[in-house]
């Protein structure tokens, strides 16, 4: 009933982890394996080591969203043959979120994830606080085309780009598919800030953060539904998912898979929870598979 797939990757549900809120370790894939989602994310993974930005890199709001900028931290290229054979232990499809500051980063990172047998990459094409990396690429449609060309060529895995919150978000996306990509995933965190009024000064260290959480669910939906009525593309849809009731508004607007990132630090019932949900909700319909109703919504 709640079978999907995506990317080639065929799934038991559509509920995944988001890249970045655990995941560089493997005993951070254990937990997530634990709380039952169908497919596991890394954290994203650049060549080199990354320490990331100095503390605070991490601000609840009072909207119940959360801001961040960690910067990438991840402990570089090596962990990625741990991590698939954590994944094949756990007997769960790993997504490995690869990160790069170039085109070659980006490809040898790709050689490096197929020689480990990792089941698909996400290239991260849209953190808005990693400065060279993420969004500074992704905002920018011909360099899309040419990285994602070029792992193309390189990777005997499915490659899904990873897409944040542009005015040329579906340009972006149009060129990923143009150049090969399997699956478009949207979105990343919001470009963000948050000011103390006491120190007066910005919050984090890094001045500007991502927004996350539920104040950037409907932005989510937005851009997912764009783009699945442009290209009717296979998305998976992430933002502020913390309920069967999210998870089933971004289906509607076109995703067939999602990714729970934020929702994850508060609750750790979270899949359970969103699965039992979504099966009432077809029972409800009188559906017998969930994707009856992808893209329904979409006119
Ligand atoms: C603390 C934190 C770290 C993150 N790290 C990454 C990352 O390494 N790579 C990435 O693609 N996205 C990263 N993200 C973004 C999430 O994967 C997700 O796209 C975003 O948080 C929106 O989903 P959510 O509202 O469910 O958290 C991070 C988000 C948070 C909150």
């Amino acid at each position: 009933m709640l079978e999907t797939s995506i990317a080639g990757l065929r799934l038991k549900h559509p509920v995944m982890n988001a890249s970045g809120i655990l995941g560089s370790e493997p005993e951070h894939l254990e937990i997530l394996a634990k709380q039952g989602f169908s497919a596991l994310v890394s954290k994203t993974i650049t060549l080199n080591p990354r320490e990331g930005y100095p503390p605070p890199i991490i601000v609840e709001l009072r909207n119940n969203g959360l801001l961040n900028a960690v910067g990438l931290a991840n402990p570089g290229a090596r962990v990625i043959p741990v991590l698939a054979r954590k994944a094949r232990e756990l007997s769960k499809p790993l997504i490995l979120s690869i990160g790069g500051s170039s085109v070659e980063e980006f490809v040898k990172l790709a050689e490096l994830a197929s020689e480990a047998g990792v089941d698909a990459v996400e290239l991260n094409l849209s953190c808005p606080h990693a400065e060279g990396y993420g969004l500074e690429l992704g905002s920018d449609p011909m360099l899309v085309y040419r990285i994602v060309k070029d792992v193309v060529s390189v990777a005997s895995l499915p490659v899904i780009a990873k897409l944040g919150l542009t005015d040329r978000v579906i340009e972006s996306a149009g060129k990923a598919l143009e150049a090969g990509v399997k699956a478009l995933t949207l979105i990343n965190t919001v470009k963000a800030m948050s000011i103390d009024v006491y120190t007066l000064k910005p919050v984090l260290s890094n001045k500007y953060g991502g927004l996350s959480g539920p104040p950037i669910h409907p932005i989510a939906v937005r851009v997912v539904y764009d783009v699945y009525r442009e290209y009717r593309a296979e998305i998976i849809g992430v933002g502020g998912v913390s309920s069967w009731m999210d998870v089933a508004e971004l289906m509607l607007a076109g995703a067939r898979a999602v990714q729970v990132g934020t929702a994850l630090i508060w609750n750790e019932n979270i899949v359970d929870e969103i699965l039992s949900g979504l099966h009432k909700w077809l029972i409800d319909l009188g559906y017998n598979s969930l994707m009856d109703l992808v893209g329904i919504a979409v006119m």
